[in-house]
């Protein structure tokens, strides 16, 4: 196990399994572009393993490796349709369109729920992206 990924005590600080999945950013949407939030949804290459919910996320792809936060669920604020994987990087300007992603979830944040409206949905993102942050840094998670 990688050193970051274990306390000065030994203890390991993941208690989730990591999991890696890949695939290829299409098109969603496009709303999150217009919550402020653009997100790469990903067409995985196979069943992902992972529990749907919000994660903190490690992204690699040929241009460089970039922390995210990531969703994989069914977005039920917008009676979304079918479960997805979708990803807002941190720090990243770009369009992402067609490349293909390795995608690393380190840290659970919460479960997917349903927000009465965009608002709350928005604000709470922005908390997740704070936690997320705040993890890499405690973590000294050096990408
Ligand atoms: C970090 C993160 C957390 C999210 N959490 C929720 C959530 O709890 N409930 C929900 O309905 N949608 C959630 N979403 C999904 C947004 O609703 C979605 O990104 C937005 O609708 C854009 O979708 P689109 O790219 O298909 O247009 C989340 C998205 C991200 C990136």
């Amino acid at each position: 196990m990688p050193t970051s990924w274990v306390r000065a005590d030994g203890t390991a600080i993941l208690a989730a399994a990591l999991s890696t999945i890949s695939g290829v950013v299409v098109s969603g949407d496009s709303r999150g572009k217009s919550l402020g939030f653009p997100t790469a949804n990903l067409d995985l290459d196979d069943d992902a393993t992972l529990s749907p919910g919000v994660y903190a996320a490690v992204v690699k792809w040929d241009e460089g490796t970039y922390q995210a936060v990531a969703n994989f669920g069914y977005r039920p604020t917008f009676a979304g349709q079918g479960l997805v994987f979708e990803l807002h990087l941190l720090d990243y300007e770009g369009d992402l369109y067609g490349k293909k992603l390795f995608v690393t979830s380190t840290w659970r944040l919460r479960d997917e729920i349903r927000f009465n409206d965009r608002k709350t949905l928005v604000e709470q993102i922005r908390e997740d992206i704070r936690q997320a942050r705040e993890w890499f840094a405690e973590n000294e998670f050096h990408l």
